[in-house]
């Protein structure tokens, strides 16, 4: 696949690497009850009208876009009344065909927990049942053999330990600080989730420093010395929340020092709109949940 992006210059084509996209298998569900009627984050409004019709197309082109660039994507049916459905990246974690269920912190979403169980279960997925409060691929994000897991606002410390015990691998806690990046996900993107495979350098992940207490910030530091670091004004239009394959990453098109970033780095922006889902608290990656495994 080739795009305008990535053409021409020599001198600058020898330094960038090239990076090769990997087939992804998400997990989507299309917006049809999506509406503001509560607030759990401080995107959310319930007074400023939503149109369901918009979010639904916006949806519709990140579905369109994965598909055309040869992923594959699921769907598991919304549910009236859950308005959050959409977000699918709550819905659960996986690893190697073993999906941990999902424990929501807010009362308003725990009704999205038995049917995300039950879409893992009757698509061949081994479900674990969570014990402790957390919320999925929202604040548990895996680079590598490694899983960042995020606490501040929704996902208890203690998930994290159990989450150590169900993947059996290193997990390594970041605190939140900032209340509109109340998840992992809007915080940090996970570009390349090979750590240290083949000769190029590897970014590996772009984060939003300032999202993040002064130790979460030492670690990540000393851990990813390569990461990007996004700008404030590029982490407050959702920039972080973002969905890579490894070379085409697909994000908002308001973060556009991100996008050069990337560029930079050998990365593709491919920009996708969803401004109405934005009402919510939720971009690109709260809507895909990555199925890893499982037949
Ligand atoms: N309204 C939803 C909530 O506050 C938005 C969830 C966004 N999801 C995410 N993975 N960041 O729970």
């Amino acid at each position: 696949m080739s795009t305008q992006n990535e053409t021409i210059d020599q001198t600058a084509a020898a330094a960038v690497p090239e990076r090769i996209a990997q087939h992804r298998r998400y997990l989507m569900c299309r917006p049809e009850h999506f509406t503001v009627s509560y607030r759990i984050n401080p995107w959310m409004e319930p007074t400023t009208p939503t149109d369901t019709a918009k979010a639904v197309a916006q949806w519709q082109e990140l579905y369109d876009t994965y598909v055309s660039l040869g992923h594959e994507v699921e769907l598991i049916d919304p549910v009236p009344g859950l308005p959050d459905m959409v977000y699918t990246a709550n819905g659960g974690f996986i690893i190697d065909g073993r999906a941990l269920g999902v424990r929501f912190r807010m009362p308003e979403r725990s009704g999205e927990e038995r049917p995300f169980m039950d879409w893992f279960a009757a698509n061949g997925f081994e479900v674990i049942e969570p014990v402790e409060v957390q919320e999925g691929e929202g604040d548990f994000l895996l680079v590598g053999d490694t899983i960042l897991a995020g606490t501040g606002f929704r996902s208890v410390g203690d998930s994290h330990r159990e989450l150590a015990d169900v993947f059996e691998r290193e997990v390594i806690s970041l605190r939140l600080v900032d209340p509109r990046f109340y998840h992992l996900d809007t915080a940090i993107t996970v570009l390349d989730p090979v750590e240290g495979a083949g000769a190029a350098p590897r970014a590996g992940i772009a984060y939003l420093p300032s999202a993040f207490d002064a130790e979460s910030q030492r670690v990540l530091a000393e851990r990813y010395p390569d990461a990007i670091h996004v700008s404030d004004e590029d982490g407050a239009v959702f920039g972080l929340n973002a969905a890579s394959d490894g070379r085409h990453v697909f994000m908002t098109p308001r973060a556009t020092g991100f996008a050069a970033q990337l560029r930079e780095r050998g990365y593709v922006p491919v920009p996708v709109d969803l401004s109405e889902l934005l009402l919510g608290g939720g971009g690109i990656k709260c809507c895909t949940l990555e199925l890893r495994g499982g037949r």
